[in-house]
């Protein structure tokens, strides 16, 4: 019977299980905004999920927005992310790598001095963001993107996919939830532009749509996947009509051949998340959100599911798979440490111990 421990296969890529560690920004990288040691281990620590989705990784200085986020973007990240990606595969794991370019939702402080703030239409992020002292602060005023800078960014897209695979990394995941770049050029309340890049719904997608297709034209559509979270609010999103705007998405993008939707499942009015990417989309979806171990296993039984993906779980525990096979007690996360990085410090990051 398919269930949580059965292989899948995601476009290209061949998963041991369906239990996937979920992106997750931990702020740990080092000067440079390049992977190190400590990553190194903290991702080899939980190779046997079947796929790691890494932390959102910034294509280029001007998608930074926190502190201490990998790039991908030099050659120093590259290699940084090389040395990652072969602890991964060394102990028989799968990586994707989560390119999420923050757009307005970034506070100056963190990123590089000449790093620009940009977004679909120049209006403020109005969550506070933490600063290099971990301590929240208000985002920095984005100035619009003009028309013909569009491509631009979207090339740094396709570039980031190419280190990424020049890396080693598996696949990549386009992050378009959240409040980021994707999301500000898909809700209604953040793109205010009258070009072909915003207005009407169909305005409204065409940056996601160019992103995956250049980027599946780059390293194969069945090495890209895409991650949603409609009706979110994080980050000041406030999308009129969310299920209109998602169901043309995610028909627009469903002739592409991509690896997979991931789903950050969140109740809405009027329509459920999970029904809606079903009834337009075609390919593979992965379910995340508040997920257990039985809630989990019932979604992929009744095949409403092909995987599942777990944050905090995994952040606790490295061994998540063996603890779901084994039925072992789960150890909780430590939010406190969740994004702080204490220099080289490892607690909170590699000093969770497996089960047995
Ligand atoms: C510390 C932390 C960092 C996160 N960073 C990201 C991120 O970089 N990209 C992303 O798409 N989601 C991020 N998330 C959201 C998780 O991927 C996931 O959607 C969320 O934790 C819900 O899943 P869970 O209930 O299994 O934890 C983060 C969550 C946590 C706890």
């Amino acid at each position: 019977m398919t269930d949580l421990f059965s292989p899948v296969r995601l476009g290209d890529i061949e998963l041991a299980n369906r239990v996937i560690m979920a992106p997750m920004t931990r702020d740990r990288a080092g000067p440079e905004d390049e992977p190190t040691d400590l990553m190194v281990e903290y991702y080899r620590q939980r190779a046997s999920a079947g796929l790691i989705i890494t932390e959102g990784t910034q294509p280029s200085p001007a998608g930074k927005g926190y502190w201490r986020t990998p790039g991908i973007h030099t050659p120093g990240q590259i290699a940084g992310w090389a040395r990652v990606a072969e602890a991964v595969h060394q102990a028989g794991g799968r990586i994707a790598m989560q390119v999420m370019h923050v757009g307005r939702a970034s506070v100056r402080a963190n990123k590089a001095p000449d790093a620009q703030t940009v977004a679909p239409s120049a209006i403020p992020c109005p969550d506070p963001i933490p600063g290099p002292d971990g301590v929240p602060v208000p985002t920095e005023m984005p100035r619009a993107l003009l028309s013909e800078e569009i491509p631009q960014v979207i090339a740094e897209y396709v570039t980031a996919a190419r280190h990424a695979r020049e890396a080693g990394i598996d696949a990549v995941e386009l992050h378009c939830a959240s409040g980021y770049l994707p999301m500000q050029f898909l809700s209604s309340n953040s793109n205010l532009r009258d070009d072909a890049w915003g207005g009407p719904v169909e305005h409204r997608i065409r940056f996601v749509v160019e992103t995956l297709t250049a980027m599946a034209a780059a390293i194969g559509p069945g090495r890209v996947g895409f991650r949603i979270c409609p009706g979110v609010t994080f980050n000041g999103m406030a999308d009129a009509d969310p299920a209109e705007t998602y169901t043309a998405l995610l028909r627009a993008v469903d002739g592409l051949g991509l690896a997979w939707c991931h789903l950050i499942h969140i109740p809405n009015a009027g329509f459920d998340a999970l029904d809606l990417v079903r009834a337009n989309w075609s390919g593979p979806v992965i379910e995340n959100g508040g997920l257990t171990l039985d809630k989990a296993q019932n979604l992929i039984r009744a095949g409403k599911a092909d995987a599942a993906s777990f944050g905090y779980a995994f952040i606790a525990n490295p061994d998540l798979v063996d603890r779901f096979r084994t039925g072992a007690a789960l150890a909780k996360a430590d939010r406190a440490t969740c994004y702080t990085g204490h220099g080289d410090d490892a607690r909170g990051y590699t000093d969770y111990p497996p089960a047995h």
